[in-house]
């Protein structure tokens, strides 16, 4: 099934502690830059198979192959990059059919750039994307247990059902 294309390279800057798309504060003031602090710009695009592997590696999450990260990142129907100072310090991706089922996949945000509001902006505008392109009528996600308070400040509710899986 071919995958809907990733939207045209579309940017917007906003400055730390600025407004987002949204209205809402999109990111914090960002002091602990220091004298680096400068605009963070949410980018859509996928990340590259590169940067998707210093992502999650940063966060300590394993990558498969090169190959297998292209090919993944390829059957996105959207994804969200972070971008400070030319580097990508965060990312999300929107995965399904494009219709009915939309899961957020590959939240990730660089721990040196966390705590600053990045991670609630790239959710905002993967909500946004995924509203716009008609993906589903809902969005799905898988939350380790840390990061459960995270998406519940973003609207998310618990599911009483469970997750079951098969490995391959
Ligand atoms: C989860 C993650 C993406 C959050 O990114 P972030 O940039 O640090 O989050 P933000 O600064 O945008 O936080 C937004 C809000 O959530 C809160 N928050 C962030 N992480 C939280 C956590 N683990 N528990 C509770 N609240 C949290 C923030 O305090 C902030 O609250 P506010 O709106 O009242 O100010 C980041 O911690 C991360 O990359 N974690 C590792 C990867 C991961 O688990 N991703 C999720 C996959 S499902």
């Amino acid at each position: 099934m071919a995958a809907t294309a990733l939207s045209p390279s579309e940017s917007r800057r906003v400055a730390p502690g600025g407004l987002g798309e949204t209205g809402r504060r999109a990111f914090a003031p960002s002091d602990d830059l220091g004298e680096n602090a400068a605009e963070v710009e949410l980018v859509e695009r996928s990340p590259t198979p590169d940067e998707y592997v210093t992502l999650r590696s940063g966060v300590g999450w394993p990558s498969p192959s090169t190959g297998e990260c292209a090919r993944a990142l390829r059957g996105s129907l959207g994804a969200v990059c972070a971008v400070h100072d030319g580097q990508v310090i965060g990312m999300g991706r929107l995965v399904g059919d494009g219709a009915m089922y939309c899961f957020v996949v590959d939240v990730v945000v660089d721990p040196y750039h966390q705590g600053r509001g990045v991670g609630r902006a790239i959710n905002e505008r993967l909500e946004s994307m995924a509203t716009v392109g008609r993906f589903g009528q809902r969005l799905d996600l898988v939350a380790a247990a840390p990061v459960v308070p995270f998406y519940q400040r973003l609207g998310y509710s618990r599911l009483e059902s469970d997750l079951m899986r098969k490995p391959l």
